[in-house]
């Protein structure tokens, strides 16, 4: 599969036979991209959901993230062979899962060998999750133009990230939106529930097609059928141009993923 489909498949906590079920679900409702990560312990879900799905390698987009565990000197490219060898197949995108915890490596440590990792063939593209403006930068600077395909972070209408969701868009790197739907949390905000009950939807999809309409992509998740479902169908809703400024404008909540050894916000 050559471009990455925008609306795909969280893996966290997707984890056992309940785990490769709801995968084979979501790929059965029409998902073709899953964001899986060494950290997660799903890949080999993935794997399985896609074989028994019957669908062919090229209709899939797989992503998966190293672990920061893995970023040692020598340590990138081992770990993305036994990724692949849990996965069955090899990914079309790798990430950096976050920046090195407490910036304790240097980040050429790392990004060189992820670099290297796609040139020897482990991994089609490359991407980096968590990285702020200024280590984004030095990231692109240093890969080289076009090479760093995603950046993928927390972005849902409850915290919006728009400084870094523009600094992507400004140099070409796609946003990745992770807790797309603020797990959950949109559930009776009021602007939000207005715009669905117009439209006939949940306050999930509007979440969801507000971040598609930005261009952006999206994982979202659930161990539900019904939701795996109805969180796909969002791709059906099309916001005017004022819904999307009035979701822009919501009051904003601290991200929810905040570890302390993470990197400084912008
Ligand atoms: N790069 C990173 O550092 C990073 C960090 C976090 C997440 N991620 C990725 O992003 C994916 C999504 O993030 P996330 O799982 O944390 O958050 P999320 O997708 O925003 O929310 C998932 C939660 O919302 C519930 N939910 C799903 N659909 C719903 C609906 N229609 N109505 C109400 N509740 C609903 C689910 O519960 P039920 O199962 O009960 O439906 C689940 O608890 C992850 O799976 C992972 O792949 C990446």
């Amino acid at each position: 599969m050559k471009d990455i489909p925008k609306l795909g498949f969280g893996t966290y906590g997707r984890t056992g036979d309940a785990g490769i079920a709801a995968l084979e679900k979501a790929l059965e409702v029409g998902y073709r991209h899953l964001d899986t990560a060494q950290s997660y312990d799903t890949e080999k879900e993935v794997g399985a959901a896609v074989r028994n799905s019957g669908l062919a390698r090229d209709d899939v987009w797989i992503t998966t993230k190293i672990d920061m565990a893995n970023y040692g000197p020598g340590k990138l490219a081992p770990s993305l062979e036994a990724s692949i060898e849990r996965l069955g197949l090899t990914p079309n995108l790798t990430l950096l899962h976050w920046p090195s915890p407490n910036g304790e490596l240097p980040l050429e440590v790392y990004l060189d060998q992820i670099v290297e990792a796609k040139a020897r063939g482990l991994t089609g593209e490359i991407g980096v999750s968590n990285f702020p403006i200024a280590l984004l930068k030095s990231a692109i600077s240093r890969a080289g133009e076009g090479q760093i395909l995603t950046n993928q972070f927390e972005v849902n209408p409850l915290h919006n990230n728009h400084k870094l969701a523009r600094f992507c868009q400004s140099v070409g790197v796609l946003v990745t939106c992770y807790l797309p739907i603020a797990k959950g949390r949109l559930a009776g905000e009021p602007t939000a529930e207005a715009i669905a009950a117009r439209h006939g939807a949940t306050v999930e999809q509007i979440a969801l097609a507000w971040e598609l309409a930005k261009g952006y992509a999206a994982i979202p998740t659930s161990s539900r059928a019904d939701r795996i479902a109805s969180n796909f169908a969002a791709r059906d809703v099309t916001l005017s141009a004022e819904e999307i400024s009035a979701l822009d404008a919501l009051p904003q909540q601290a991200r929810a993923i905040d570890p302390d050894w993470g990197p400084d916000w912008d």
